[in-house]
């Protein structure tokens, strides 16, 4: 079967649409932003007679900084996400009404981790500031991507977040952040069932097209925090903190998805769908083994570190 063209690929995936986003509405519990956030704990800053901000006011860990960080700049870049997935999916019908109700969500995650970070003094706020410029005026720019690879990629980025925003919380070891990461998260849980059911949809509907774009977003993973000031720094940093590492992403962002979708179990593929999957299951195995390898790396350091902490 011949590819769709862009405007019939809409059309045809809009039932899908429609019903998942009336699912997601029923769904999604309505949550306070506000109620997360230890108002009590918040003073002024220098320019209104307050206290400047000091590292020793942070109770987070410098990594614990480093990740809550990365995560808010992430989230911070809304309006470039908002751009690329109006540009796939539109502004009408369900696929529009989906795009605005996604961007409403997603505006609050930035908004309630920053009002966190900020009555705690978590994080330095001018630094801060001046990351969340830089991001923001480099943007975020998917390379105009076609809309089933919007839709594959989506799927592995929300998961991708939901599980740093989890593991973030977790390792802060402070109860309020991790509270307010979790119910985060939980709004990223129903962003990817949103976008891995339409990606399930679209296997059946073109599983040769679909199963290529799986493929394309798997080798060209990167999470969309990259334009970040020192975001490859930052990565290490919160790999090697077990927050987000590539054994994480093996296996607990892209291996269930793809079991979710039954990749290898497909039958029926073109030479084109199964070519795809050939070269995804040489990268998986690649991957895996690269995920082995940093983990034993990390092990030998942690255990180097430790017996110079006895001498
Ligand atoms: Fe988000
Ligand atoms: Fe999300």
């Amino acid at each position: 079967m011949p590819p769709l063209d862009p405007s019939s690929l809409l059309a045809a995936l809009e039932p899908t649409v429609t019903e998942n986003l009336t699912r997601h509405l029923e769904v999604a519990k309505e949550w306070m932003p506000h109620e997360y956030v230890p108002w009590s704990e918040g003073r002024n800053f220098a320019l209104l007679d307050g206290e400047p901000w000091s590292v020793d006011q942070s109770s987070l860990s410098a990594l614990g900084r480093v990740a809550m960080e990365v995560n808010l700049l992430t989230e911070d870049n809304l309006p470039s996400y908002h751009r690329e997935v109006e540009r796939a999916f539109g502004r009408d019908s369900a696929w529009g009404e989906w795009v605005h109700r996604w961007t409403a969500e997603e505006g609050r995650h930035a908004f309630c981790i920053r009002d966190y970070l900020l009555v705690t003094r978590g994080v330095d706020p001018d630094e801060l500031e001046r990351a969340r410029m830089q991001t923001m005026q480099i943007g975020y720019d998917s390379g105009d991507k076609g809309l089933l690879n919007v839709c594959a990629y989506v799927s592995f980025q929300e998961l991708a977040t939901r599980v740093s925003h989890r593991n973030t919380g977790r390792y802060t070891e402070d109860p309020v952040a991790e509270k307010l990461l979790a119910r985060v998260a939980m709004d990223e849980n129903l962003h990817m069932i949103f976008y891995r059911n339409i990606v399930q949809a679209a296997l059946e509907l073109t599983p040769d097209a679909t199963m290529r774009a799986i493929t394309e977003e798997v080798l060209d993973f990167q999470m969309p925090g990259s334009v970040i000031p020192g975001f490859n720094r930052k990565a290490v940093q919160i790999a090697m903190a077990g927050i987000y590492d590539l054994r994480i992403h093996h296996d607990d962002v892209v291996w269930p998805l793809l079991r979710q979708w039954g990749i290898f179990e497909l039958e029926g593929l073109g030479p084109d769908g199964e070519k795809a999957r050939a070269e995804l299951a040489e990268f998986l195995n690649d991957l895996d083994g690269q995920a082995s390898r940093f983990v034993e790396q990390r092990e030998e350091i942690a255990a180097r570190r430790a017996a110079r902490g006895r001498v």
